[in-house]
């Protein structure tokens, strides 16, 4: 079956959430490396390769169906927080869009009966669970953070341990 044009289209513009998605997350990394928590700043590095790694998965698969992919412009990302729940809370709002988008996609996707493309974003839908699981702790974490710098430098710690990008 060939890719429909709409969902061609809109396979292309969740290219732009992901990569969107890539340059919130490296924004939020600048900002932690300015607060000197290198921790969080390398699990928003980690957080942002995921992403672009989402882009290309979204990217290969438009190849892969004879499609064309288009790139987009992308808006500049926030960049300074005014704390790091702040910023927590940022990148927490910014996967729930992300999930909507994905759900949104499928539906077309759906509604057009392209299944191939049914299939391939069911992987998106079971990772934004992960995601939001994710962003959401973070959130938490920072809140007991609140009014304690050394509970603060304990999470910076403990996200400087992560290593996967996935
Ligand atoms: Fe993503
Ligand atoms: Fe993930």
């Amino acid at each position: 079956m060939e890719l429909k044009k709409n969902v061609e289209a809109a396979l292309n513009r969740q290219i732009t959430h992901e990569l969107e998605a890539w340059h919130v997350y490296l924004s939020i990394s600048a900002y932690f490396e300015t607060q000197s928590l290198l921790g969080m700043a390398k699990w928003m590095r980690k957080q942002a390769d995921e992403e672009m790694k989402h882009a290309m998965k979204i990217f290969g698969y438009i190849n892969e169906r004879g499609g064309a992919v288009r790139l987009e412009a992308l808006p500049a990302p926030p960049s300074s927080f005014s704390s790091p729940l702040s910023a927590f809370e940022a990148a927490l709002a910014h996967e729930q869009k992300n999930t909507e988008n994905i759900e949104k996609l499928a539906d077309l996707a759906e509604a057009e009966g392209d299944k191939a493309t049914v299939s391939f974003l069911k992987w998106f839908i079971d990772e934004q669970v992960e995601e939001e699981d994710s962003a959401r702790r973070n959130v938490d974490l920072a809140k007991m953070c609140e009014g304690s710098k050394a509970a603060l430098m304990q999470l910076d710690y403990m996200m400087g341990k992560r290593e996967s990008s996935d």
